[in-house]
């Protein structure tokens, strides 16, 4: 049972996009990784920690289901020998070999970690109550939600998402628990792996001057710049990855009502986040440094429930530098960078460069102006 703390608030961890491989015990990334996993569980002494998908290689289950039983368990021990349950939900990659029975199988074989079908068969949908500190009533529910693999026609989108069926156990579930909440919605916290296309409400077309700082969106926002609105806060790395197609998961949040705020992973540099009518959007960036990022980026999510309003919470990110830790696998440039850092360093370049293009132009004017008058 998920309950409150002593203290009236319920700490989770997020770990985004590991991406862990089965040579994991020679890797220093591995290494790195666990260093970021030990410092953050230390400082932040969470109730729960959440595995945002994509978490490790799941071929190997389809050869070696024992190794990758063993290697996730080694992923997860920081957590399970802390005593701290682990939530795990499925991110594209998990889906991959197509053995999801087995991937499913061996993550909820493993004492302290979740991960289970409770709606749609085959899809790794499931609920957790968050029980009041004295563990007689449910406060909020937590979701954690399967969102798929790859869209079937690649015409339509690249990336699935939670499908119709998903979204009508979703709020059949969420009528119940208004049921037992006196009929009010339940607050409720959404993880799962791929992003919904609302996030894109998040940013905007940048403007020419802005172009430099910006990133081209993906799929149907291909070939067009964004930058974040004036609203949001945190990194925008890269355009993010959410399906082309809507299945009306956002709206089903809306009309059930309750639903206080979403986390992603999937994309693994961006960190941005902000409100879309009322409901918190996060992407959240790799914890992790086998998937592809641009330095000394990774880094974990604090999320703090309150007991006294469970429709409250804070928030907020702590990269691996912050940790005052020293990565073993990046080179010297990038391991002193974290992406703050580099953005900052692009906003100098192009200030630098902006300098420079006035002081050519007004030198030419000048240049012009002189040779009329002689
Ligand atoms: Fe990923
Ligand atoms: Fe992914």
């Amino acid at each position: 049972m998920l309950k409150f703390n002593k203290d009236g608030k319920f700490g989770i961890l997020l770990f985004g996009d590991i991406h862990e491989k089965p040579d994991y015990r020679e890797s220093p990334k591995f290494r790195d990784m666990q260093k970021l996993m030990n410092a953050s569980l230390d400082y932040y002494k969470p109730d729960l920690c959440v595995l945002l998908g994509d978490i490790f290689d799941t071929e190997i289950c389809k050869e070696n289901p024992e190794k990758f039983l063993e290697g996730i368990n080694d992923l997860c021990l920081p957590m399970t020998s802390r005593g701290i349950p682990v939530a795990a939900i499925m991110g594209n990659h998990e889906h991959d070999p197509g053995c999801d029975e087995a991937v499913i199988g061996a993550y909820s074989k493993l004492g302290g970690v979740m991960m289970r079908c409770e709606g749609v068969p085959g899809k790794a949908d499931y609920k957790e109550l968050l029980y009041s500190s004295d563990g007689k009533r449910p406060l909020a529910a937590l979701w954690f939600l399967d969102s798929n693999n790859l869209c079937d026609d690649e015409r339509v989108s690249k990336y699935d998402w939670v499908h119709e069926d998903q979204i009508e156990w979703f709020e059949k579930e969420s009528a119940k628990l208004r049921e037992i909440n006196g009929g009010e919605p339940m607050p409720a916290y959404i993880f799962q792996h791929i992003p919904i296309p609302e996030e894109y409400e998040l940013l905007r077309r940048a403007r020419p001057f802005e172009i430099p700082l910006s990133v081209e969106g993906f799929g149907k926002h291909g070939g067009k710049r964004y930058v974040k609105v004036p609203g949001a806060s945190g990194y925008l790395g890269e355009g993010p990855c959410s399906p082309d197609f809507n299945s009306g998961q956002f709206e089903s949040w809306k009309k059930t009502g309750g639903v206080k705020a979403a986390f992603f992973g999937h994309d693994h540099l961006n960190d941005f986040s902000g409100y879309v009518d009322d409901i918190f959007i996060a992407q959240h960036k790799t914890a992790g440094f086998r998937a592809y990022t641009d330095g000394c980026h990774s880094c974990v999510r604090y999320v703090e429930i309150s007991e006294e309003n469970p429709e409250r919470f804070r928030q907020e990110l702590k990269h691996f530098k912050d940790f005052g830790l020293r990565s073993e696998s990046l080179g010297p440039v990038m391991r002193n960078f974290t992406d703050r850092q580099v953005m900052a360093v692009h906003s100098l370049n192009y200030c630098a460069c902006a300098i420079a293009c006035a002081g050519l132009l007004t030198y030419f004017v000048k240049e012009i102006f002189r040779k009329r008058r002689d």
